[in-house]
């Protein structure tokens, strides 16, 4: 990490991975700052911008402004909002706009938006002319934290979400923080969900710090002394997090496997509810983190206080903390049990969960047996 030198200046993260490094960018108003980045890196390439319509309308005018105030070329695709469009036929719709704006192997896809947009303009770049280069403008709390870093690109399959999908890394990802003032409460806080994460799987401090400063990330409040901004703090806590998970292992073969703390549960909870606006995948991650942590206090790994403070956080931001406050119907022992052992982490068989030995203590374990998890959710779903 580069320091802020004064507060407000963007704070750089560097993803090391040999010839894939790129920095990532935080800070607010660095929206306007796009073009001149892009230039520096790929000088006199050409720029296709992918973006959702709710996107769009806040902040694609600007993207192409910064872009074109850098002597760069640009053209747009704009996509319906939501899940629906990490599909087959829209990254076709996304694929022939490309080669029709005749982007080549030399230019650019910016992914403007949040991770939907991320995954399926990011997908798209990985196999048109098998390969283009992209950079990620993310503008979701999830999309800053979590999506935009570490080149996993997907889009669903009628069989389950992110099915197909390739490692493709970005070459920069500029994350303006100012864009979040636009995003919802409640999408804000399902992306607080994976914040919270960071700390649960590796870092008691930041935990402790959440706690004491969860209401000045929500708020964005200015920074204080040599502090970057609340908010600012959270997202580069993240993304070093993040990104140093990745370093470690690019392709999800060891450690990186932590990033799904609360995922095996949550993932079941999610898909019961259909991948809707019922329950959010931050949300469903709140609560899938939260029975992580209360099956782990149920093995003897924690103390239930542990599992409970944990809990009361969550329950602080207002995510949801137990089974009976998502909406709709309760889904049943059986659907839940179907789908986890459907969990793309399960290896031949033998499930995988991510569990703790304490806050910020995680690991990865297959010693978990289905009766066992069935138990502990039947008395859950009670
Ligand atoms: P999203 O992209 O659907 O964005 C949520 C909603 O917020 C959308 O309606 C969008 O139009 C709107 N929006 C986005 N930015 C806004 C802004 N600044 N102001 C106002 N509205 C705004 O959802 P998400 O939560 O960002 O991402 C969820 C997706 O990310 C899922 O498909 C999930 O699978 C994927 N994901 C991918 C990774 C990865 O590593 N690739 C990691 C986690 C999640
Ligand atoms: N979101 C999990 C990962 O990037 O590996």
């Amino acid at each position: 990490m580069t320091a802020p030198l004064r507060p407000g200046d963007p704070i750089s993260v560097p993803v090391d991975l040999d010839q894939r490094s790129y920095e990532i960018v935080i800070g607010r108003g660095q929206l306007s700052t796009l073009g001149q980045r892009i230039a520096a890196l790929r000088p006199g390439c050409k720029v296709a911008i992918v973006s959702d319509e709710t996107v769009a309308k806040h902040y694609l005018a600007a993207a192409a402004a910064s872009i074109q105030a850098a002597g760069l070329q640009s053209s747009t695709v704009v996509v319906p909002p939501g899940e629906s469009s990490k599909s087959f036929s829209m990254l076709e719709t996304v694929c022939e706009n490309l080669i029709a704006a005749r982007i080549e192997r030399n230019d650019l896809v910016v992914a403007l938006g949040g991770g939907v947009i991320g995954d399926l303009a990011g997908f798209a770049a990985a196999v048109v002319r098998r390969g283009l280069e992209y950079v990620q403008v993310p503008t979701t709390l999830l999309a800053q934290v979590d999506s935009s870093v570490g080149g996993k690109t997907a889009i669903d399959s009628r069989k389950g979400k992110n099915l197909v999908g390739a490692f493709h890394q970005p070459i920069l990802v500029v994350a303006d923080t100012a864009l979040l003032d636009t995003l919802s409460e409640r999408e804000f806080r399902a992306g607080y969900a994976e914040v919270v994460k960071y700390g649960l799987l590796g870092d008691l401090q930041f935990f402790e710090w959440l706690e004491q400063h969860w209401k000045d990330v929500f708020a964005g409040g200015p920074a204080r002394g040599n502090m970057p901004a609340p908010r600012e703090y959270a997202v580069l806590k993240s993304v070093q997090a993040k990104a140093a998970i990745v370093a470690r292992d690019e392709r999800e073969t060891g450690d990186r496997m932590l990033l799904n703390l609360g995922h095996t549960f949550g993932h079941a909870f999610e898909a019961a509810a259909g991948f809707s606006d019922r329950l959010l995948h931050g949300e469903a991650i709140g609560l899938g983190m939260a029975l992580a942590f209360e099956f782990s206090a149920r093995r003897g790994l924690i103390p239930q206080a542990a599992a409970e403070r944990v809990i009361r956080h969550l329950a602080a931001v207002g995510l949801p903390t137990h089974v009976s406050e998502t909406a709709g119907p309760r889904p049943s022992l059986d659907t839940l049990m179907d789908l986890i052992s459907q969990d793309k982490k399960v290896k031949r068989g033998a499930l995988t969960f991510i569990l703790v030995r304490g806050i910020g203590e995680s690991f990865v374990t297959r010693d978990v047996d289905a009766a066992e998890v069935r138990a502990f959710l039947a008395e859950k779903l009670a």
